[in-house]
C-alpha cells in the first residue's frame, strides 16, 4: 500500500489538524464541497475540519438510509446543529432499499449500498448544489481491509479501480487515511468534539445492512434495529471496542406457550481489539448473557433463538457481512 501510516506514538494532533484544514481549504479554493457526516467519529472529524476549512461553503448532509440504528438521523444532526455545523437530513430509504432488493450475496449488497451513496444520492446533491469535492472519513483500517481483499468496504473506490470524478461527477478528499481508529479518537478530542462522539464504538459504513445475513428488506432492519438497541443497553458499560447484533437467514424451531415456533435467530458479538484488525470476543458474565437471551427473545418479536459468537478475528470478521 503507498499510503503512509501515521502512528498513534508519531501522531501531533494539533500540527495534523492544522495542515489538513489547510489542504481541504487550498483544494476546494472559492468553491463549495459536500460532505457525508454519519455520526461516527471519522466523519465527525472531517466534518470538523472542512466547517473550519470552507465555513458555510461546506454543506453537510446526514444521508438516511433507512439502515441506521433507533433515532440515530435526528440525534445526529441536532448534535451537529449544536456544534454549529449546518446539516441537513437526506431521506434517501426508497433509494437504498430498492438497490439491495433481492441480493443475498455479502460483497453484492455492500457494492449497492456505495452505489446508491455515491451515485444516486451524493451524485444528485452535487449536481445540486454545483459541488467538485466530497469530504468524507475513510481510514487506513478500511483501505487495508479492502486492498487485502477481506471485505469490499463502502468507501473505498480508487484502491477497487474506481474513479469518482468520472464515475460520479466529484473528487474526493478524505484527511484520515493515514490514521487508526486510536490516532481518530485522539485528534477528535482536541477538535473539540464530544466525548459521546470521541469515545463512540465504530458502526460500519453499510450500517444494519452488515448485520443481516440474507435479504436486507425494511422488515428484516427493524428486527436487527430492535435487538441492536438492547445489545447497545446492556453492553454499554461492558468497555468493549464494539457490540452488535445479528440476524440470521436461517429460522429455527422454537416453542412458545407449549406451541411450536419456527422463528428468528439473532446472533450477539462483542469484541475486545484495538484497531478493528484483529479482535477477540469479551468474556462476558453469564447473567448479562442471559439477560441479553431474555431480553431479545421477549422484545423482538419473532426471535426464539440467541447464540453468542465465540470466535476471534481471524477467523471470523467483526460484522457478519
Ligand atoms: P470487519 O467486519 O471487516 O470490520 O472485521 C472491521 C471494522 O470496520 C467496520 N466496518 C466498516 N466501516 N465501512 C466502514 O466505514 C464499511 O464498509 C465497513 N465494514 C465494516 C466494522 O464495524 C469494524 O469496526
Amino acid at each position: 500500500m503507498d499510503i503512509k501510516e501515521i502512528t498513534l506514538e508519531a501522531l501531533d494532533t494539533e500540527q495534523f489538524i492544522a495542515e489538513q484544514v489547510k489542504e481541504i481549504a487550498s483544494a476546494v479554493g472559492d468553491g463549495v464541497a459536500v460532505n457525508a457526516l454519519s455520526g461516527g467519529v471519522d466523519s465527525s472529524v472531517v466534518t470538523m475540519f472542512g466547517h473550519k476549512a470552507l465555513g458555510d461553503r461546506l454543506k453537510t448532509y446526514f444521508i438516511d438510509s433507512g439502515l441506521m440504528r433507533e433515532g440515530e438521523p435526528e440525534h445526529i444532526v441536532s448534535l451537529f446543529k449544536g456544534l454549529g455545523v449546518p446539516t441537513e437530513l437526506v431521506d434517501a430509504q426508497k433509494t437504498f432499499f430498492a438497490e439491495l432488493k433481492g441480493r443475498i450475496d455479502p460483497e453484492d449488497k455492500r457494492e449497492a449500498i456505495t452505489r446508491s451513496f455515491y451515485k444516486e444520492v451524493f451524485g444528485e446533491l452535487v449536481k445540486e448544489i454545483g459541488a467538485k469535492y466530497l469530504l468524507q472519513g475513510t481510514n487506513y483500517t478500511d483501505i487495508e481491509e479492502t486492498v487485502a481483499g477481506v471485505k469490499r468496504q463502502h468507501n473505498i473506490l480508487e484502491q477497487l479501480g474506481i474513479d469518482p470524478e468520472r464515475m460520479f461527477g466529484y473528487k474526493i478528499i478524505e484527511p484520515l487515511i493515514q490514521l487508526r481508529k486510536s490516532g481518530i479518537r485522539k485528534v477528535a478530542q482536541a477538535v473539540g468534539l464530544p466525548e459521546e462522539i470521541y469515545s463512540r464504538p465504530p458502526f460500519p459504513g453499510p450500517a444494519l445492512a452488515a448485520r443481516v445475513i440474507g435479504e436486507v428488506t425494511p422488515e428484516r432492519i427493524a428486527i436487527v434495529r430492535k435487538a441492536t438497541q438492547i445489545v447497545e443497553e446492556e453492553l454499554a458499560t461492558s468497555k468493549a471496542f464494539q457490540y452488535l447484533a445479528i440476524l440470521h437467514e436461517d429460522k429455527v424451531t422454537g416453542v412458545r406457550a407449549g406451541k411450536r415456533d419456527f422463528g428468528l435467530q439473532i446472533e450477539v458479538r462483542c469484541w475486545e481489539s484495538k484497531d478493528a484488525k484483529v479482535g477477540s470476543p469479551t468474556r462476558l458474565g453469564y447473567d448479562v448473557l442471559h439477560t441479553l437471551a431474555q431480553r431479545i427473545t421477549t422484545e423482538v418479536p419473532g426471535v426464539v433463538s440467541v447464540t453468542y459468537n465465540i470466535t476471534p478475528k481471524p477467523p471470523s470478521t467483526i460484522e457478519a457481512v
